[in-house]
């Protein structure tokens, strides 16, 4: 639906360091590892229409993941333990950025290193690479130089690591909170100390199964990330916490499926919101989304994001 026909703005700044402009047109966007490098799923969708997509978790080689099975269903949501399969940041730039730079939509890049030195080589290596707009930094990954410590759950190391980043990097950043921390706050002071644009909150939930025929844990990893439905109570309190005490751009993702999802996360706080699993459910939930996101505005009379952004907080 068009500004013009509808009154409506939902436009959406994401950055606020003066760096790069980061401007999405909507506040929808689809999450990392969720819609592919997009490239496939543009030849069918409209992805001019969305506020940004995010790539796949991006790493310094090609991987090819974890042992199957990787994802299965859960009462309201799904595990997965992907691993991180990905072509890698060099094919990232050579085949993907390409393509994107012919989008009129920003695509943001999720970067993921197993070490402060990989992520740095990331950053520098995707500095100023056409049809990039924004670095997303997943830092809810095992860091293996610091025994397998989270860096998202170190404050000191998050902080350390953002700072670095920012150093390398012009593009807006956005750092993806782990929810695996029982007060983000500290997390979300730290990384915004260090230059950070706006903060994705948050990521999978630690989880498991089990195959009681095999008597096995059922993924091939054992362990997997908990996403849908399930996560959204979780996600809105780290979302309406972190909110209540810094104006910092907040991205939400966790459990969003619907419209009205989108409009309890931006009255907790948040700018804009990720769809991730919904998709798999659906693949054309973001576009349901956001027309149910802009039905709802203009039924109850709301002209702008800023007109519902933190009205939950009081
Ligand atoms: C199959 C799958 C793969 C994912 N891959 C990544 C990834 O590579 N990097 C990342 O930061 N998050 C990844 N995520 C997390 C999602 O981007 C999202 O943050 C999470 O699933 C919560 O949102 P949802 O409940 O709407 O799915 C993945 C999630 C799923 C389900």
């Amino acid at each position: 639906m068009s500004k013009e026909i509808t009154g409506l703005d939902l436009t959406t700044p994401l950055s606020v360091s003066g760096k790069k402009d980061f401007i999405l047109k909507n506040p929808i966007m689809v999450a990392s590892g969720t819609f592919s490098n997009g490239i496939e799923l543009s030849r069918d969708l409209p992805v001019q229409q969305l506020g940004a997509v995010v790539s796949k978790g991006t790493t310094v080689g090609a991987r090819l993941g974890n042992p199957t099975p990787r994802t299965m269903e859960t009462a309201a949501g799904m595990l997965n333990s992907i691993g991180f399969q990905n072509v890698g940041v060099q094919s990232v730039i050579r085949d993907f950025a390409p393509k994107w730079a012919r989008w009129d939509t920003p695509v943001v890049v999720n970067i993921m290193g197993e070490n402060f030195q990989e992520y740095l080589q990331l950053a520098e290596e995707l500095e100023d690479v056409a049809g990039i707009s924004a670095l997303e930094v997943n830092i809810s990954c095992p860091n293996v130089e610091a025994g397998g410590l989270e860096f998202g759950q170190d404050p000191e190391l998050a902080e350390e690591l953002i700072r670095a980043i920012c150093k390398v990097s012009s593009f807006p950043i956005l750092v993806k909170l782990t929810p695996s921390v029982a007060d983000p706050r500290p997390i979300a002071y730290a990384v915004e100390k260090a230059g950070a644009d706006a903060l994705t909150i948050f990521n999978t939930i630690p989880g498991m199964a089990i195959d009681v025929e095999r008597r096995k844990p059922f993924l091939g990893a054992k362990f997997g990330g908990l996403s849908g439905p399930a996560i959204k109570p979780v996600a809105l309190r780290h979302v309406f916490l972190v909110a209540s005490e810094t104006d910092m751009p907040i991205v939400a993702s966790g459990g969003i499926v619907s419209g009205i999802d989108v409009v309890e996360f931006i009255m907790a706080g948040a700018v804009a919101a990720q769809v991730g699993t919904a998709t798999f459910v659906q693949p054309n939930a973001a576009w349901r989304i956001l027309n149910e996101l802009e039905m709802w505005m203009i039924e109850n009379a709301q002209k702008a994001i800023s007109d519902i952004h933190r009205a939950a907080l009081g």
